[in-house]
Formats: C-alpha cells, sequence, structure tokens
C-alpha cells in the first residue's frame, strides 16, 4: 500500500475497510436463517459463500493468510487463495466468516463475522499452532500489563492506569477448563470476570474500546483469532500480547519447522508488523461490540465496526437493506 504523509485533512485517501464492510454484512445477512438450528457447519458454509462473493468485488489484491483452513478441506477462502479484484493495494487478510459458529447454531449471543487486513507480508503465520495464551487491554495497558506476570498483578496494575478500583475491573475469559484457575486468580484479586462461551475476538476488542463493560480479555484462544484480534488493537492503539500454546510435543515441533518461536511473548508489532490494518466486523447474534442482523418488516439491519489504524478511526456503521433483494 502507498503510504501517505501530512494529516488527514490535506491527504485524505481511501478507507478499505468501508468496502470489506459489505462482505462481512453479507455473511451475517447469510448466517441468519442458521442462527438456532444447531448446524454450525451449515451457518458457517453460508457465511464464507456469501463474504467470498462480496470480497471479489473489492479492488485489492488480498492473500488469505488466515482461512478456513488448508486448500483441500476448505474449498472456499482457504490459506493461500486470493481474494479480491487483484488491482489496487496488495495485502494479507485474516477472514473468520463466523467467529462463533457454536453460539449461531445454538442461537446463543456473541457470535461476529469478521475480516482484517494489513500489508502483504506483516501477519503472522501461526497456523501450525491452534492455540495462543493472550491478553488484551485498552491502551492504558501499554508498558503496564504484561502477559509473564500474575494475572493479579496485571489487574492492579491496569485499574492504576485506568484510575478505577481492582473491584471496577472486569476480564473477559473464554469458559474452558483449561481457566479454572485462571478465573480463580481474577476473582481472588478482586476484580470481576465476564466468562464468554465463545468468541474471544469480540472479547479482545471490547478490552481495548472505550465505553465497554470490559478491561481486559485473558486466556488461551486460538492463533488465527489472536492474529486477527492484533490487527483491531493496533487500530484502537491498545496492547496485545501473546505466547504460543502447543498442546502437545508434535504441534510445538510443527511450530519450530515453520519458524514460530516458543516460551516467548509476541507483541503486536510481531503478530502485524505493518502499522497499516483495518478490521471490520458484523454482528450475527447481538453481543456487546455489535449488535446482531434484525430482521424489521421489509427491512434487514446489521450493525458494523470499522477500523483503520491509519487515520485512527472506530466507525459503527448500521445498515438497512431491504429483504427482498437478498431473496433467492
Ligand atoms: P469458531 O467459531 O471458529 O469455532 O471459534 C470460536 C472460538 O471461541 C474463538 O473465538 C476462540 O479463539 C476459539 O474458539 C477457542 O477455541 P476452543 O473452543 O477450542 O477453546
Amino acid at each position: 500500500m502507498t503510504k501517505k504523509s501530512g494529516t488527514l485533512l490535506s491527504n485524505p485517501d481511501r478507507n478499505l475497510a468501508l468496502e470489506l464492510v459489505r462482505a462481512t454484512e453479507a455473511a451475517a445477512i447469510r448466517a441468519v436463517s442458521f442462527i438456532g438450528k444447531g448446524d454450525k457447519l451449515a451457518a458457517d458454509g453460508a457465511a464464507v459463500d456469501a463474504m467470498r462473493k462480496f470480497l471479489g468485488t473489492v479492488d485489492f489484491d488480498g492473500l488469505v493468510v488466515i482461512g478456513e483452513g488448508e486448500k483441500d478441506n476448505a474449498p472456499m477462502l482457504f490459506n493461500g487463495e486470493h481474494v479480491g479484484t487483484g488491482k489496487g493495494p496488495v495485502c494479507d487478510i485474516a477472514v473468520d466468516p463466523i467467529d462463533g459458529t457454536s453460539l449461531t447454531a445454538a442461537g446463543r449471543q456473541n457470535a461476529i463475522s469478521m475480516i482484517a487486513v494489513s500489508d502483504r507480508g506483516s501477519m503472522l503465520d501461526a497456523s501450525s499452532v491452534f492455540y495462543m495464551d493472550k491478553i488484551v487491554t485498552g491502551a492504558e495497558g501499554v508498558g503496564v500489563v504484561d502477559i509473564r506476570q500474575p494475572i493479579g498483578e496485571n489487574i492492579r496494575a491496569l485499574a492504576k492506569a485506568k484510575g478505577k478500583s481492582v473491584s471496577d475491573i472486569v476480564v473477559a475469559v473464554l469458559d474452558r477448563p483449561r481457566h479454572a484457575g485462571l478465573i480463580d486468580e481474577i476473582r481472588a484479586a478482586g476484580a470481576g470476570t465476564r466468562v464468554m462461551l465463545d468468541g474471544d475476538v469480540a472479547g479482545g476488542i471490547n478490552a481495548a474500546l472505550y465505553g465497554t463493560r470490559v478491561d481486559m480479555c485473558a486466556g488461551v484462544g486460538g492463533s488465527p483469532e489472536g492474529v486477527a484480534t492484533a490487527c483491531a488493537i493496533k487500530a484502537l492503539g491498545g496492547h496485545i500480547q501473546t505466547i504460543l500454546y502447543p498442546q502437545s510435543d508434535e504441534e510445538r515441533q510443527r511450530g519450530i519447522d515453520a519458524g514460530l518461536k516458543f516460551d516467548y511473548v509476541y507483541e503486536a508489532d510481531e503478530l502485524v508488523s505493518s502499522d497499516n490494518t483495518f478490521f471490520v466486523a458484523t454482528g450475527v447474534t447481538d453481543g456487546e461490540l455489535v449488535g446482531g442482523v434484525r430482521r424489521l418488516g421489509p427491512i434487514i439491519r446489521t450493525e458494523s465496526i470499522v477500523l483503520r489504524s491509519r487515520s485512527g478511526t472506530i466507525r459503527r456503521v448500521s445498515a438497512d437493506h431491504l429483504a427482498a433483494k437478498w431473496m433467492d
């Protein structure tokens, strides 16, 4: 992508994410008829198909670095696939047509459709290791919160930096048996937990945004989700650190062979080395980050968030779509 200098006013340029939001809107709208129907693969398939069609209309050369998996298992949006018209900026792209496929299938809250973009070659390919330990906060956590420290110390340090009392700090954590000790430690420190069934991308972004009820997101979640979250956190000026969390010696070795580092803290700039990042998410089901898709008579209403690092913009996009235009 070309670098622009000067202020935004003297040098305004294109915000790619404002075009990409159509792809997450389409994925969310397509997923709607699968909410609560118990079939997460069908929901994901519909969202993938819609996202791919809309990505094909956008002028950019996107290389899917984080997608639906390897080519043979994932017919569309597979890692290594090129998306977009091929004209314009040359980018890496991470897609998750639904983060929260189980939430969608069960009719639960907090499922989103999301896309993250950065300059080509700048996203860490951590696909050989399934999980990462992560810690995410807003800007107040930069230089204050450190994933190597006990969670209680991080909570106290963040509370001080935010000028809040520890008892007002809320930490989002995925509801997994592996987090039983972490949840106990958070509560023992005097802070509250937001225990999430799924969806730690939205959890991380909520931690970094102003005006939410979450101050920190901590614990082990998907590596692809960690890299995508880093694109959003860079756009928000927040704080993210991760440590790879292999589940076996074989997985660790695969990671080493792929050039990944273990027992090592990946800072935001190593997860995504470019400072030119975009992130867009549309709600599938209702959540604190974005509301879910709603049917209002002849209208389908979507809610999205659109982030861009270079301009530092956080846009909330509410769109009404004529339902008749979405009938097959
Ligand atoms: P999917 O919708 O792709 O299943 O991901 C949901 C999710 O909760 C992610 O947000 C999170 O990073 C990951 O799964 C955690 O993995 P696991 O469910 O194996 O603990």
